[in-house]
């Protein structure tokens, strides 16, 4: 193999600047030529290839966001698109490709694989950490850390104004980010979509928080299946007699300098894309599981599901008691 191609593709996550640089150097290091693919799967289609060298990444492993841009492609989802897509990497004689995101972005290039001739090897990139294979994605330490400075400022208000806050935070159909801030954060409740959220349950603990809290928070993940954080709120209604607000926090998440762990998770898996495919290796994920790294097959990263660690969610309602 000569030459490779790298995109980062789907939500933009903390850390995926940390990775192109890890790719590109490691390829340099084996002497490999490196592409640029702009704009996800769509620059594929369109040809949107710039060569990269070591320079090229200079500057960029402290940026949130990623250099090459990103996009959702609905064209790559047809057969069509993804043909003229193999059609360009053959033109510039790219034989392998590392794509960054997630379980989208893992989606499209195992279908890619299956279809043509081409070696594929994703890098969990996405703020949702919702991804089997490995025990964190790029992106949700730094996601995490945001929030939880955010929430800590609204405790300080809901403090001095005795209220109860429903703080909504992202993470699509998984509750990662929710009950790791919910329990740095000292939240008082957790909502999840793995777990019921009941709402009886959840008036009646408001009814003794009451009792002696003046103030108290609430994380909502915005997949609930009891809905978000403004239709929770409005299902517990009095709210056991607490003035209340509700806060969505959003895309503040998907931004910033990458904290040290993710910077370090994103070199590591980056640098071991390249080894892979150097290897021989396609159709997997590498991740990171207790500490070294671990290569998945692409199909098992979203048939599986990693589940949030069992006792968790009891160990906040302890704490929170
Ligand atoms: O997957 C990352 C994520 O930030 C989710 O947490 C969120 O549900 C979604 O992307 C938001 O997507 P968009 O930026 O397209 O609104």
């Amino acid at each position: 193999m000569k030459k490779i191609g790298l995109f980062t593709s789907g939500g933009d996550a903390p850390g995926m600047n940390a990775a192109i640089r890890a790719v590109v150097r490691m390829a340099v290091y084996k002497e490999l030529e490196v592409f640029g693919i702009r704009y996800g799967y769509r620059g594929i289609i369109n040809g949107d290839f710039i060569p990269l060298e070591s320079r090229s990444v200079s500057n960029i492993i402290q940026r949130g966001g990623t250099i090459l841009r990103t996009a959702r492609s609905d064209e790559f989802t047809t057969r069509e698109g993804r043909e003229k897509a193999f059609t360009n990497l053959k033109k510039t004689g790219i034989e392998g490709l590392i794509g960054i995101g997630g379980d989208g972005t893992l989606k499209g290039l195992s279908v890619f694989m299956d279809e043509f001739p081409v070696k594929v090897i994703g890098v969990p990139g996405t703020i949702d950490n919702d991804l089997y294979g490995t025990d964190y994605t790029i992106g949700f330490d730094t996601a995490v850390n945001t929030a939880l400075s955010t929430i800590d400022k609204i405790r300080d208000t809901a403090a001095a104004h005795e209220r109860l806050f429903y703080i909504e935070v992202m993470g699509r159909d998984a509750g990662f980010i929710a009950v790791d801030v919910g329990i740095a954060s000292g939240a008082e409740f957790i909502a999840i979509p793995e777990v019921e959220t009941n709402i009886e349950e959840l008036r009646k603990m408001l009814s003794n928080y009451r009792k002696d809290k003046s103030s108290a928070i609430i994380i909502v993940a915005e997949g609930d299946r009891e809905g978000d954080a403004f239709e929770i709120a409005g299902k517990v209604k009095d709210a056991a007699g607490y003035d209340y607000r509700i806060s969505v926090i959003g895309h503040v998440q998907r931004g910033g300098s990458p904290t040290a762990f993710d910077r370090l998770l994103a070199s590591r898996l980056g640098a071991a894309a390249v080894e892979k495919l150097v290897n021989g290796k396609s159709g997997v994920m590498v991740g990171q599981i207790n500490g070294d790294i671990a290569e998945t097959p692409l199909s098992e990263t979203w048939e599986k599901q990693k589940g949030i660690k069992p006792g968790l969610i009891e160990l906040a309602r302890i704490l929170s008691l």
